[in-house]
């Protein structure tokens, strides 16, 4: 099996991702972090908590992180997660506590203690991981590799530029394709390129909460539901889920290797990812600080109903 840590910020999709990464028997989920983003970092915290009880993974340790950016004042996403981050559904609740960690300590612990290269699968924010980068570079080396949800190559969710997590912390990611592009660490961009693409119907939805297959089956037929209803459509994004689809199965992606920067200026672009595809191989503008390109293979197809289904299958109780 594949170790994977996630770093969330839970979040109806990021629900479905951490319920996929506590179910499918090919990863061990060996670690959360939490860290403020489409709510504010204690909701955050319940929130994955909840989750990992509902999948009946109270083993895996679960800490609290930055509640802000490095830089930006915190933007919330309640318009579309729900005033609890997780649809007001009556699911976010849990008496368990999280780790006694700060999440950047857990995640130092788990990274230089870790017998195999972990995956690390950030579906939110970066601020964690950039403040790791910082504040315990060694632990770069457990890392195998990174496959995040984040930024996009052609149009953005946030602002038409940039994409929400990458946009509520452009310092971060920087930080972090920097690092992992000095340290040689492989990094999957799954970007908005793809985020949209692998959906489940509103039937699907409404079968796999009536499909008495226990609670970690039910919560995910309703958090898709109450997506569908949210934006009044018959189909909902499984989201952060499908980066832990591309650890599972990396074949229903096609990437490609880029050059990609994050625009940490601009006016009506910052946080952006500038995803360089030009077909041409010639001099590139240069950093002024001499970084070389971080090169990232980044998603820019997914079979839709191969992911879908995956994660169909693994939450329903029937992982293939
Ligand atoms: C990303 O932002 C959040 O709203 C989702 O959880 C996802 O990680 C999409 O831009
Ligand atoms: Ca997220």
């Amino acid at each position: 099996s594949i170790p994977v840590v996630m770093d969330v910020d839970t979040g109806v999709d990021d629900a479905c991702a951490l319920l996929l990464a506590a179910l499918h028997p090919q990863l061990r989920l060996v670690a959360v972090s939490c860290v403020g983003g489409n709510t504010d970092v204690d909701q955050v915290t319940r929130n994955t908590l909840a989750v990992l009880e509902i999948a009946g993974r109270t083993d895996v340790p679960v800490a609290r992180g930055a509640q802000r950016p490095l830089i930006e004042h915190a933007v919330h996403a309640r318009h579309v997660h729900g005033d609890d981050g997780m649809g007001d559904l009556g699911w976010a609740r849990t008496d368990r506590e999280p780790d006694a960690r700060h999440a950047v300590e857990l995640l130092r612990d788990v990274l230089t203690t870790a017998e195999e290269p972990i995956t690390l699968v950030p579906t939110a924010p970066m601020t964690n991981i950039a403040l790791l980068v910082r504040t315990y570079p060694e632990a770069l080396r457990g890392i195998g590799r990174i496959v995040f949800m984040g930024g996009a190559a052609r149009q953005g969710n946030a602002t038409a530029s940039a994409e929400f997590n990458v946009f509520h912390d452009p310092e971060a990611t920087a930080i972090v394709l920097d690092a992992a592009a000095e340290q040689g660490i492989p990094v999957t961009m799954y970007g908005l390129d793809v985020f949209y693409g692998p959906a489940v119907t509103r039937a699907e939805a409404a079968a796999l909460a009536a499909s008495g297959q226990g609670d970690a089956a039910r919560l995910a037929g309703e958090l898709v539901g109450f997506q569908c209803e949210r934006f009044g459509s018959e189909q909902a994004t499984i989201g952060d889920a499908g980066a832990v689809c591309a650890v599972i199965d990396p074949d229903g992606i096609s990437t490609t290797p880029l050059p990609v920067r994050v625009e940490l200026a601009g006016s009506w672009s910052r946080g952006r990812t500038i995803v360089d595809t030009r077909d041409w191989s010639g001099d590139r503008e240069h950093d002024p600080a001499g970084r070389a390109d971080a090169v990232v293979d980044v998603a820019l197809e997914v079979d839709a109903r191969r992911y879908a289904d995956l994660w169909l299958r693994t939450v329903g109780g029937t992982p293939a």
